[in-house]
């Protein structure tokens, strides 16, 4: 076989088919290879009138259709599949080829097989994908791991095919080894967020205005012509509006409201406790799928007493919604800053050097969290790159501070009537935390010290102390220098 193709895409589920699709609609010629050769032959046969692929039904067929250096691109099953692929591909690779995992790989993993295939000489780049089937056809968003030396080969190619916001590409390189798949996992701890901020929004136009899911679409619809204007907001619109051809009763009211995840959620949340970075909006909306899924959980508590309902009159409501407009922006906003904090810590705890406004750059197209403000946020990392907070930034903390009033009314308005609000509450509690001059926390380094002799550092000394409770004449004793605080 002749070695013609400028990459290759094995594994042709959804998501491998559309990205072999889009590079071949973009000049490239594709190899293409499936473990069960039906999918193969369906591609080429549906799909080979839009560009140049090459079939191969063998591994072996499949490398040496590959020009060098060889870009190889993996689309399987994150875990277990992975390996396997690497394991079957690497061993008929040379230095220098370059194996591309755009699954949701978790970053840990992406770590190991780097360090191991860049002792073969191969580089093994983990690229985070967004977008979905549709944006893998016509435009995803792509987060790029691995070496700036395979970047540099391939990078034009995802440029290509990635979606663009006024002729800049929504694809960049996000750091070395891991990074592209941890800021993939981010954004997908984003996507659970900002989708639980959603549905808590729309929970409350239903329960508290009265309003129906088509009214709650008009809604949405509004906003989406705002400061809200995102992919995630017009979608949800469009989910309210339609009609069950079951019933004809609205969709929203048919659906099982067990929420699931394939993960990505999880591992954000689990990652954080380990950078100590206070993900709190995206852990209570993790969390709020997982409470969602325990029937006999809530089989236990169903029945138990809630709040009041106050009936509210036109005017009230539509108050109410612009309330609740305020309340989710500034939520979103903490959501995001959130996450923004997290890839700060992962880069200082992993050595990667990642541009914050790029990646807000890359993420204004082509992902599920695509958004108009994403600009701004850009825009604000581009002028102060070392920035710890959004919200210092002089437009978000005018914005935020006009959000006050209806941001802390809609929480209380929800928590009077027993409407659960997990994650503007918790994005409440980070912004009252964050801002507070002085925490409770004081207390339990007391209570730590006193059960278990933990220390605790002194406002107005160095050093880490103990306190002798109990004993009066020997009250205090300075235990040590003061710990490096650790800044998460
Ligand atoms: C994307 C999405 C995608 C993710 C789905 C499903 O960026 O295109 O994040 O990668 O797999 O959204 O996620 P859950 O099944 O965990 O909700």
């Amino acid at each position: 076989m002749q070695a013609t193709a400028h990459i290759g895409v094995t594994g042709l589920g959804v998501m491998g088919r559309n990205l072999a699709r889009n590079f071949a609609r973009h000049g490239y010629t594709v190899a293409v290879h499936n473990r069960s050769a039906f999918r193969t032959r369906a591609l080429t046969e549906e799909f080979g009138h839009e560009g140049a692929f090459v079939p191969a039904r063998t591994a072996e067929e499949f490398v040496a259709a590959l020009e060098r250096p060889r870009r190889l691109m993996i689309m399987v099953q994150a875990g277990a599949a992975t390996d396997a692929v690497i394991e079957e591909f690497a061993p008929l690779l040379e230095p220098g080829d370059m194996i591309i995992d755009g699954g949701n790989a978790h970053f840990a993993d992406t770590r190991r097989r780097e360090a191991v295939l860049k002792e073969r000489g191969i580089h093994f780049v983990g690229t985070g994908i967004s977008g979905g089937e549709e944006g893998a056809l016509n435009g995803p968003s792509i987060m790029v791991g691995g070496s700036a030396e395979a970047y540099a080969v391939l990078g034009p190619m995802l440029e290509d095919i990635s979606a663009k916001v006024d002729g800049e590409p929504c694809c960049a390189h996000i750091g070395s080894d891991g990074a592209g798949h941890f800021v993939k996992m981010v954004h997908n701890g984003i996507e659970y967020a900002d989708m639980q901020l959603l549905a808590e929004a729309y929970d409350l136009l239903r329960q508290v205005a009265g309003y129906s899911p088509g009214e709650i679409a008009d809604v949405f619809r509004t906003w989406n012509s705002g400061r809200l204007d995102s992919y995630l907001v017009q979608i949800s619109a469009e989910v309210l509006a339609h009609t069950d051809a079951h019933t004809g009763g609205p969709f929203v009211d048919v659906v099982a409201d067990a929420a699931g995840q394939k993960g990505t959620g999880r591992w954000t949340v689990q990652t954080a406790l380990d950078l100590a970075a206070p993900v709190t909006a995206i852990a209570q909306a993790t969390f709020a799928r997982a409470a969602s899924g325990r029937r006999a959980l809530r089989a236990a508590y169903r029945g138990l007493p809630g709040g009041v309902q106050v009936p509210l009159n036109g005017t009230e409501a539509a108050r109410f919604a612009s309330r609740v407009e305020s309340a989710l922006y500034a939520s979103k906003v903490i959501a995001y800053d959130q996450g923004w904090t997290m890839i700060q810590s992962a880069a200082a705890e992993y050595g990667w050097d990642i541009d914050l406004a790029t990646v807000a750059r890359i993420w204004r197209d082509g992902c599920i969290i695509r958004a108009a403000f994403l600009d701004r946020v850009r825009a604000a990392y581009t002028a102060d790159p070392a920035m710890n907070s959004l919200l210092v930034e002089k437009g978000f903390a005018e914005e935020i501070a006009q959000a006050q009033v209806p941001w802390r009314e809609t929480i209380a308005s929800a928590t009077r009537r027993g409407i659960p609000v997990p994650a503007f509450s918790a994005a409440l509690a980070s912004y009252d935390t964050l801002r507070a001059e002085r925490l409770p926390t004081a207390l339990i380094q007391g209570q730590r010290d006193f059960f278990g002799a933990h220390t605790y550092g002194r406002v107005d000394r160095s050093g880490t102390f103990h306190t002798h409770w109990g004993e009066s004449e020997r009250p205090e004793t300075r235990t040590g220098e003061s710990p490096a605080g650790k800044e998460g």
